[in-house]
């Protein structure tokens, strides 16, 4: 009987979790491959909605997640966990996904016993060390020692490229949260949240919100969230739906500015299904979340952006997706267009797909089997 290859899937947070389900599911399918998943549960409660959701139980789960973790925690955690499952099982090759720390934490663990590394959603840069933080470092180191790396677009191959990563090692695959949309999206959905059934989306103007990265923690949150009342307080057609993360430090601050606001709707994270959901009847999106800057195009809804910088240009470049930071008078001002100008919504409001056709997976698989000389042919890229 021919071998298997052996290919462990490790992720720990929400986002990796539902951008490597649809992986994770095709390696299931997979005769030749071994596939086995570990999660290191950085997040628990948000990542076990994605495990639900994806009818996803984990071979091996490392259970590091505490309140108020730091980043050298998560780390060390990480490291020791998989070098004890690595000696333990030993995998041919490991899968990790994006910018997380624990992305960067196994592939060092992975290196350190000499295991195959392959990044999926690799190559994307801001080329600023701090923004966002830690994820670009988290994204270069993690880059620096994958053996095979899976670029969503070819702008992400050129970045890998220029950092003098062999061209033969990088495929253009598309993005993997394009393929989990496809079993997402319904069309007449109800919602599970029965808060937001109550919600007018025919006529009301919903702005779905998220907003909780490290970068923004403090003077960020503070302008986002005093900006968001002043949007929701002057315009009587708004209803502001927020999602807040479950971090103390995110929610206490959000609690403090919006709590109680006529029009505001203040949500725990919502399982992906519903998040979807929500964005597809929003009317737009105010974010500064990473994910949500692929998957808003690929619905055609308006996204600004609360950062300054993105690693994701190429909806920016679309017209889809526009950067706002986080200065108070300028969130205020670039809401206030979309909410009152319909020729530039209609304008940022159209269906782009440069981030993937629903296939990745199936590209990453055929890749994995090309790399271990399964397969002939090296799988085409992915083309926008
Ligand atoms: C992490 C990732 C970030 C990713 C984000 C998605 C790092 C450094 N950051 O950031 O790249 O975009 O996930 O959300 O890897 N918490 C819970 N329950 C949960 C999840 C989180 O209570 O299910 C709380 C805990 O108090 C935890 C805190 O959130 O200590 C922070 O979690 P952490 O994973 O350190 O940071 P995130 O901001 O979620």
């Amino acid at each position: 009987m021919k071998e298997k290859i052996k290919v462990m899937t490790i992720f720990g947070t929400r986002p990796e979790a539902i951008k490597m389900a649809p992986l994770v599911k095709e390696l299931e399918k997979s005769e030749e491959i071994e596939s086995k998943v570990c999660v290191t549960a950085q997040h628990r409660e948000m990542l076990d909605q994605v495990l639900e959701l994806f009818d996803i139980k984990p071979d091996f789960d490392l259970d590091i997640m505490k309140t108020r973790q730091t980043l050298t925690g998560i780390t060390n955690k990480v490291l020791e966990g998989l070098e004890e499952l690595f000696e333990a099982y030993k995998p041919d090759m490991i899968l990790v996904h994006g910018d997380t720390t624990t992305t960067f934490a196994a592939s060092l663990a992975g290196f350190y016993k000499q295991i195959k590394v392959g990044h999926v959603e690799a190559g994307l840069r801001t080329y600023d060390k701090y923004f966002p933080f830690p994820e670009e470092m988290n994204r270069k180191l993690t880059g620096a020692i994958a053996d095979i790396h899976f670029a969503p677009t070819s702008g992400s191959k050129g970045n890998l490229l220029k950092e003098g990563i062999e061209e033969s090692s990088i495929f253009v695959t598309g993005n993997t949260v394009i393929d989990a949309m496809d079993t997402t999206v319904e069309k007449d959905y109800v919602f599970k949240t029965e808060e937001l059934n109550r919600i007018d989306f025919e006529n009301k103007k919903v702005i779905m919100v998220t907003a909780h990265r490290r970068e923004n923690w403090g003077e960020g949150i503070e302008n986002i969230c005093k900006g968001l009342k002043e949007i929701v307080t002057s315009n009587k057609d708004v209803e502001l739906v927020y999602l807040v993360h479950l971090n103390p430090i995110v929610k206490d601050v959000v609690e403090k500015h919006l709590k109680d606001v006529e029009r505001v709707h203040l949500l725990p994270p919502l399982d992906t299904k519903e998040t979807h959901n929500l964005m597809n009847k929003s009317y737009m999106i105010m974010t500064d979340s990473g994910g949500l800057q692929e998957e808003a195009p690929h619905l055609g809804k308006p996204v600004l952006v609360l950062r300054n910088v993105t690693e994701r240009p190429e909806a920016v470049e679309a017209g889809t997706v526009k950067l706002v930071g986080t200065d108070f008078d300028t969130i205020i001002r670039s809401a206030n267009e979309l909410i009152n100008n319909n020729k530039l919504y209609n304008n940022m409001g159209c269906a782009v797909n440069p981030y993937g056709d629903g296939k990745a997976s199936k590209r990453i698989i055929e890749a994995i089997l090309y790399y271990f000389n399964k397969n002939t042919n090296r799988p085409k890229d992915f083309i926008y």
